[in-house]
This record gives C-alpha cells, sequence and structure tokens, in this order.
C-alpha cells in the first residue's frame, strides 16, 4: 500500500468540496463560446497574471505548444534550458505541429540567466542562418529540482529580447509555488512574458486543465489553434470550476507542501550527508542523491516502494520526491522513517 505518493504534484485527487463546484456549475458549448464558468476561470488567470486574455486548455503541454505556435514561425528556432519541460517531456511537440527548430543551453538545477538566453540569441541573419524567435522560462523548474527563477534575470532578458524583437514565453505550471515562496506578486511575473501557461493539475489539486494567457489578440489566435490541435472543448465548465475552487482555495496552502519538502530535505541531509543540499529546497520538490549513499536510483526507487513510499529516479543516481495536497504530516512522517533508513544503511546492502 502506498502510504505517501511522492511521485509526483500531478496525483492528487480532488477533494469533495471541490468536486461539489464541479457538480453544481453553470455550463454551455465552449467551441460557441458560451460556457460562463470557463469565461470566468479564463478571465480571473489573466487578471491574476496581469494580461488581457486566457485561453482553457486541457494540459499544460497543450498551452505550452499554443504560445510557441504563436510565436515560432515554421522554419524560426526556439531557446531554452535543455532541462525545461517544453524541451525534454513535450515529446518534440514544437517540431512536430510547429515545423521548429531549437536550441538549448546547460543551466545548473534549471536557474534561469539572461547571458545564457543572450549567449544563444540569434537575429536579422535572413536567410543563412536560422532566427530566434523565443526564449522559454519555466518557473519553477519541474526537472531543476522546484528551482525558483530570479526576476532580475528574467527582466534583464525581457530587455535584450524586446530590442531584438525576440518574444518571452513563461511554463508557469508551478508559478504558483514561485508566487508562494518568494511573495512575489503573480502579476509581476506575469507581466514579463507574452504568453504565460499555469497549470491547475499540479499543486493546485485540480483534475485537468491549464491556462494560456497573454495579449487579447493573440489568445484569440490561441483559440483557433487549441480548435485545430483538437483541444476545443463543450461543457469544460465543469473543469474550469474545479480550477476556480482550486485558485481560491489552494494556492496559499502551497506553503505547508514547501515546509513538509523542506522537512523531510533536512532529515535526509542529516540521516546521509551529502545526499540533499538544502541550499537547492526550495519549493514543494526535493532532488536527493542516492548514489551519494550508495544506491542506483532505480533500486532506492524499488525500495522504497515496498516500504510505501513512491518517488522517482530522475537520473541514474538522483530521486525526484515532490509534496503536494494529498501528502500531509502523516505521510510526510513515514516518507521520512522509511527515506532515512534506506539512505543510512546504504545501497550495497540491498533492498
Ligand atoms: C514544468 C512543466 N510544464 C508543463 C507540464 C505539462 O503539463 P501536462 O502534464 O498537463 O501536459 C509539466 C508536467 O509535469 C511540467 O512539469
Amino acid at each position: 500500500m502506498i502510504r505517501a505518493d511522492l511521485l509526483s504534484d500531478t496525483v492528487t485527487r480532488p477533494g469533495f468540496a471541490m468536486r461539489e463546484a464541479m457538480a453544481t456549475a453553470v455550463v454551455g458549448d465552449d467551441v460557441f463560446g458560451e460556457d460562463p464558468s470557463l469565461r470566468e476561470l479564463e478571465a480571473r488567470v489573466a487578471e491574476l497574471l496581469g494580461h488581457e486574455a486566457g485561453l482553457f486548455t486541457p494540459s499544460g503541454s497543450m498551452a505550452n505548444q499554443l504560445g510557441v505556435r504563436l510565436h515560432v514561425k515554421p522554419g524560426e528556432e526556439l531557446i531554452g534550458d535543455s532541462l525545461a519541460h517544453v524541451l525534454r517531456a513535450e515529446l518534440g511537440a514544437a517540431a512536430v505541429l510547429s515545423g521548429i527548430s531549437s536550441r538549448t543551453w546547460v543551466s545548473e538545477r534549471g536557474r534561469f540567466r539572461a547571458a545564457d538566453a543572450a549567449a544563444l540569441m540569434i537575429t536579422g541573419v535572413g536567410p543563412y542562418q536560422v532566427c530566434t524567435a523565443l526564449v522559454i522560462v519555466e518557473n519553477t523548474h519541474n526537472f531543476g529540482g522546484g528551482t525558483v527563477q530570479p526576476l532580475d534575470e528574467i527582466r534583464r532578458a525581457r530587455e535584450l529580447t524586446r530590442e531584438h524583437g525576440v518574444a518571452m514565453h513563461l511554463d508557469g505550471a508551478r508559478l504558483w509555488n514561485a508566487h508562494v515562496a518568494t511573495g512575489v506578486p503573480l502579476e509581476d511575473y506575469g507581466r514579463e512574458f507574452d504568453t504565460v501557461s499555469v497549470c491547475l493539475s499540479k499543486g493546485l489539486g485540480a483534475p485537468v486543465g491549464s491556462v494560456l494567457v497573454g495579449g487579447a489578440e493573440a489568445i484569440a489566435e490561441a483559440r483557433i489553434w487549441r480548435k485545430r490541435f483538437g483541444g476545443g472543448m463543450r461543457q469544460a465548465g465543469i473543469l474550469a470550476a474545479a480550477g476556480l475552487w482550486a485558485l481560491e482555495h489552494h494556492i496559499d496552502r502551497l506553503s505547508v507542501d514547501h515546509a513538509r519538502a523542506r522537512r523531510a530535505a533536512e532529515a535526509m541531509a542529516e540521516a546521509a550527508p551529502g545526499s540533499v543540499d538544502l541550499a537547492t529546497v526550495e519549493t514543494n520538490i526535493v532532488i536527493v542523491d542516492v548514489a551519494a549513499a550508495g544506491w542506483a536510483a532505480p533500486e532506492f526507487v524499488a525500495a522504497a516502494l515496498t516500504r510505501g513510499v513512491r518517488s522517482y529516479a530522475v537520473s541514474a543516481r538522483a530521486v525526484r520526491l515532490v509534496w503536494h495536497l494529498d501528502v500531509d504530516d502523516e505521510a510526510t512522517g513515514h516518507a521520512i522513517d522509511v527515506l532515512t533508513s534506506l539512505l543510512s544503511r546504504g545501497g550495497q546492502h540491498t533492498a
């Protein structure tokens, strides 16, 4: 039996109050623009992020790919860090759906630096080389381990890209976590980008859905592309109701997930020095270097699972643990017992 599911913050199940909000949602046919709950959600998220308009999508990947589609013409390129979700985990969608190429820079745990973007960006090279049309930033950074992006670096990049006519898209699947960890208003992050995608189905605990925000014209165009990509939905207000409920009740509480992640990280760092660098624990994600305790990551994941703790091997030597709504103090305590005991006894003793 799984007692602490730390696989991802996407595994949450909607609670009763959220389901009740879904059951009583006022709905209509959204392809005809007639779903009041969806309209409300889109307007609410756009307002929170300081943009004119919003568009509900079935997934974060679709919201990101619509952002890419809006800004990059076939044959142009986007640039981003080599661990970015858009580049690593959307299965080549930018190339397949938009006919574009990508180049990447190497980052430290996904941390964004304007200088990395500046060094790669190339514009005005006409028929000779590929022109950069878009810079992608991910905040917080998933594979980087919940890394919060520095606002001053984002602002620096914004100035630079503006000078060169290059757009910026924020993959803000976990922007809520960055906002809660730093106190920076969502709008301050949002307004530095041409488009922003945010997920309702990660830390916020809704079952489905993301929102892409941007200028009114851009979002009107994205609405056409969403239909073309097969993402036009009918009575999706049922899903919007869950999102609205999550926005109301589940943003501030993310600080609890952050505190539980830190508590576990501190226990592991003490049990097995070198396994967790506490300076890297910024939000709800903890990356554990299990190799430092003699484990191969897949074996560590298997040993933890037999003791009721689910985790994810992000590389041969590191395991990712993610805190969310469905991991309470008791589950965190159980995870700490299991993980510290495995780490301190070391992998050479096997599971
Ligand atoms: C940073 C980031 N962006 C985008 C996505 C894509 O979201 P979805 O799974 O809804 O397509 C994820 C999913 O985990 C993610 O971590």
